[in-house]
């Protein structure tokens, strides 16, 4: 399956202060989430700054195609009639976006009829053997050629299992707590440090019973069996979409952003965490409860950073935000080491080989390492063409690389950043960065 060709670039130029007040559109762990279960609740849902992006169109679009009637006030505003699903006439098309495609697998697998999931080349690349292997202890019959989509799905019944988890990953939590629902017996998950929690939270908001038996969460015991109520829910918006804007206000000089109303959901927050042992200068504020989420404004200005050395149980909580803070240390002041991000390799592309490579064409000097990754800075970036491989974060980030760089840059491939923030390059040239889109 194929994603249309998207062919977009950016050219930036270094200078433009970034200065004023801007929103991020809604999070996206959260909206694959809202849209799957509304679908499968018992009831009308409905969901504002739901986020109108591509990979969670694909989700849209696979639970319409699984029967999901599903209306549209506007593009974030939607009104889900929860109920059964039905067969799809054709393959659900996941495009690029491997949590739609590994959290709705764990509901296809508990499905009275036969499914098959797939997506873009990108994705057909991306491990699946770690939910099928424990989906599959479970009881669930799906086929997969090398452990990648295509995956066939037939119905099976289902048991509950006990399943500890090699990696922390939010996607594969979620895929097992989500086939649970529909298992015959509890289902038990324990995972090696805590992953996002948006599932367990918007579940156990829709009445289904999780017991954890620590405060971290790390070993979670899903009931089956009940009502799922339907959702009502304002979702917050993305921390990794307000990273790149965020470190973009601390990299040009004379800026003063704030973003309102973002997650701060502790498993989301790493990026912060390492962001203030860098020294960077911000500020939280109007902190309040939103679809269950502890969300907040957060106010950034730019600051003199210093390295830092991450690893362990941080990771997990700024995973999607090492692209970003490649980009950070390049301007730091001193050593960065990131250790223990193996995962980093498997995402959309190999985050840790992509990011160096195109860093090193804007004058970077990367010291690639297995899990990781060492860059000493501060780098003075000369400019040049990077290109942000279909890959939404690597565009982003490079975008923001080229506000730094001393003769500016050009970002080839950047419509990918839709995938995760649309008006990506409107929000950034709205605040002040001199950005131009073609
Ligand atoms: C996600 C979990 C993470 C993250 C991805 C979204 C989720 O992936 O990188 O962008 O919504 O559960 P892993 O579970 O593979 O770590």
């Amino acid at each position: 399956m194929k994603t249309d060709a998207r062919h977009q670039q950016f050219t930036l130029r270094p200078g433009g202060e970034i200065r004023g007040k801007i929103t991020v559109p809604g999070d996206k762990s959260i909206s694959h989430r809202a849209v799957m279960l509304a679908s499968i609740a018992q009831g009308t849902s409905y969901i504002r700054n739901w986020l109108a992006a591509g990979d969670t169109e694909a989700t849209l679009g696979a639970m319409r195609d699984l029967g999901a009637r599903i209306e549209r006030q506007d593009a974030s505003t939607l009104t889900i009639e929860g109920g059964p699903l039905r067969p799809s006439p054709n393959p659900l098309n996941l495009k690029n976006a491997g949590t739609g495609i590994r959290l709705l697998a764990g509901i296809m697998v508990g499905q009275p009829f036969a499914s098959t999931l797939d997506g873009s080349e990108q994705l057909r690349r991306r491990p699946m053997r770690r939910i099928i292997d424990p989906l599959t202890r479970m009881g669930a019959d799906i086929r997969a050629a090398n452990g990648c989509c295509p995956l066939t799905i037939r119905p099976a019944a289902l048991t509950g299992a006990h399943y500890d988890m090699p990696i922390a990953s939010g996607q594969v939590k979620s895929a097992l707590l989500l086939a649970g629902l529909y298992a015959d017996t509890p289902t038990t998950v324990t995972q090696p440090s805590p992953a996002r929690d948006h599932t367990e939270r918007m579940l156990r908001a829709m009445g289904v019973r999780i017991d954890q038996e620590d405060e971290a969460g790390n070993c979670l015991t899903l009931y089956p069996g009940g009502r799922l109520e339907p959702l009502d829910i304002t979702v917050p918006g993305d921390p990794s979409s307000a990273a790149f804007p965020l470190v973009a206000a601390l990299l040009v000089p004379g800026s003063d952003l704030t973003i309102t109303g973002v997650d701060l959901n502790p498993t989301r927050t790493g990026m912060l965490d390492a962001l203030a042992e860098m020294g960077a200068d911000f500020a939280i504020s109007n902190r309040l409860t939103q679809a269950g989420e502890p969300v907040g404004d957060i106010q950034v200005k730019s600051s003199a950073l210093r390295g830092v050395d991450i690893g362990g149980e941080t990771v997990v909580r700024m995973i999607d935000e090492f692209p970003i803070l490649m980009v950070a240390a390049t301007q730091a002041e001193g050593e960065t080491i990131v250790r223990d991000a193996r995962e980093l390799r498997v995402k959309e592309t190999d985050r840790i080989a992509v990011m160096a490579a195109e860093l090193r064409k804007l004058g970077a000097v990367i010291e690639e390492r297995e899990d990781g990754f060492r860059i000493v800075g501060p780098q003075r970036l000369s400019g040049g063409q990077v290109d942000g491989h279909d890959d939404h974060r690597i565009a982003m980030s490079l975008t923001i690389a080229g506000l730094v760089a001393a003769e500016g840059a050009i970002v080839t491939d950047a419509a990918c950043a839709a995938d995760s923030f649309p008006g990506f390059a409107e929000t950034l040239a709205g605040c002040g960065a001199l950005l131009l889109p073609e």
